[in-house]
């Protein structure tokens, strides 16, 4: 057996902090205290610094063929870029292509991550369509741990599905205890209006935000909703990006319906004036829902600080600038998507904590509690207790780092946050009891990662 200690740290969790010690057998935490005394094999000093779960983002896409390319960053090289940012379970979606089996999309996707990933993994299941076998694969994938599925009301031809089938795919989820989690927009919509601007000769990257409205948004969150509450079951939206997509999760919850949802940190600390940037330049920040006006992020700290949006993911999911320029000349054809996953937690912590827009209980919360429960990790994952997986991080909370694609791990290079300068950020990374980052290098193994069968969500 392997032992660690880890002392003298300022422990926070999602409701507690004290000053204390952690030790850890093999794995799992297996004592707290005020002071801990028993030898070890491994010992940390958490002088002067936070202990915190590992951060949890469920919304990853490594190695994701879309937009004519395929992300950039693997399971290799981006669970060691989550490492490096203090994040130590990712929740990644393997995707059904059209006519296939759910069980053969699963097992497409344990293979990309088998062998490579460097922390622990879960997969949801987005599926195109719905069919009585789908549906009853669903109960099977739910045996096999992968309790949640993403329906798409955006991207005809691709992912979108026709209200009929999310109805009946959200119908079936009630059946077999899965959460139903949301890409919405109108993607009907959406559609006209991108062929519209084509016509017009609006080709550039920002055409891309301008022909997704926010309403657009709003619509097929009240959808979902709506549909959701006739279904009788829950339901996820991912990616919130609109003050008025909020405003119909906050008037459901309002009405005792489980409507849940989370942002990511590009609607909170970017907007649409970066699709302003000269040239081709804009093409870095399209991603689908857009960046929104600034003016209106306030509502999302808003909807974060008040538990409207429960969590905060990242939706990581990187293209090259070689591949955005698929789109030169027609913004439609700029893969969607941006790096993301290593730069979670310390955006949150130096913009939302250190400006007093969350406490930092609420940063643990959304960051690692909520997803744990809402996903079926917790207590194993999300907390800091007897009993749970020692992943853990020793946060120093005056490191200051300026973010540049050369000193981040994400393989993609640009960051839509070069050159911004943030306070706070890992010092050691444990991934169940394992150093995997220390001072900046990676210390893990590609492949130590584990599968994590998933329960329902627990919250
Ligand atoms: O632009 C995005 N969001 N790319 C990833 C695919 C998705 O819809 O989540
Ligand atoms: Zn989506
Ligand atoms: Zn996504």
């Amino acid at each position: 057996m392997t032992t660690t200690l880890i002392k003298n740290g300022t422990i926070v969790t999602a409701t507690d902090s004290w000053r204390g010690d952690i030790y850890i057998e093999d794995e799992t935490i297996a004592q707290l205290g005020r002071t801990i005394e028993w030898p070890a094999d491994v010992n940390i000093d958490a002088t002067g610094r936070l202990v915190i779960p590992g951060g949890i983002d469920v919304h990853t896409h490594m190695d994701l063929p879309f937009g004519g390319t395929t992300s950039s960053d693997d399971f290799e090289t981006g669970t060691i870029a989550a490492a490096h940012g203090g994040t130590t379970t990712i929740v990644d979606f393997a995707v059904q292509d059209r006519g296939e089996s759910l069980r053969k999309a699963w097992e497409t996707w344990m293979a990309k991550a088998e062998g490579k990933a460097a922390i622990d993994y879960g997969f949801h299941m987005i599926m195109r369509e719905f069919t009585p076998e789908l549906g009853r694969e669903m109960k099977d994938m739910v045996g096999e741990g992968v309790t949640s599925f993403k329906l798409f009301m955006a991207y005809p031809g691709v992912f979108m599905m026709d209200d009929a089938s999310i109805f009946s795919a959200m119908q079936r989820s009630g059946e077999v205890g899965a959460t139903i989690c949301m890409h919405a927009e109108n993607g009907g919509v959406i559609d006209v209006l991108v062929r519209q601007a084509l016509a017009r000769g609006q080709t550039d990257p920002k055409y891309h935000a301008l022909t997704r409205p926010a309403r657009a948004e709003a619509e097929a969150t009240h959808r979902a909703i709506a549909l959701a509450e006739i279904a009788q079951v829950p339901v996820y939206i991912v990616h919130l990006s609109a003050a008025e997509a909020l405003a119909m999760v906050t008037e459901a919850r309002d009405r005792g319906v489980p409507a849940y949802a989370e942002t990511c940190p590009q609607y909170l600390f970017l907007d649409y004036q970066n699709y302003e940037e000269p040239g081709f330049a804009g093409a870095k920040y399209v991603m689908s829902p857009p960046l929104r006006a600034r003016e209106r992020q306030a509502d999302l700290w808003r909807g974060l600080a008040g538990d409207d949006l429960q969590i905060v993911s990242t939706d990581h999911c990187p293209f090259c600038i070689k591949d955005k320029e698929l789109g030169l000349g027609d913004f439609s054809k700029i893969p969607n998507g941006a790096p993301g996953v290593e730069t979670r937690l310390t955006l949150l912590h130096d913009g939302g904590v250190r400006t007093g827009r969350i406490s930092l209980h609420r940063w643990v919360q959304i960051c690692s509690t909520a997803p744990a429960k809402m996903f079926g990790m917790f207590p194993k994952k999300g907390t800091i207790a007897p009993g749970s997986d020692a992943d853990l991080v020793v946060w120093n909370p005056e490191r200051k780092l300026t973010f540049s694609h050369e000193t981040l791990h994400m393989r993609c290079d640009y960051s839509p946050y070069a050159g911004r300068t943030v306070v706070g950020a890992p010092d050691v990374v444990l991934s169940r009891g394992r150093v995997i980052v220390e001072d900046g290098a990676f210390k893990g193994k590609p492949g130590s990662g584990r599968f994590l069968r998933r329960a329902p969500r627990t919250n």
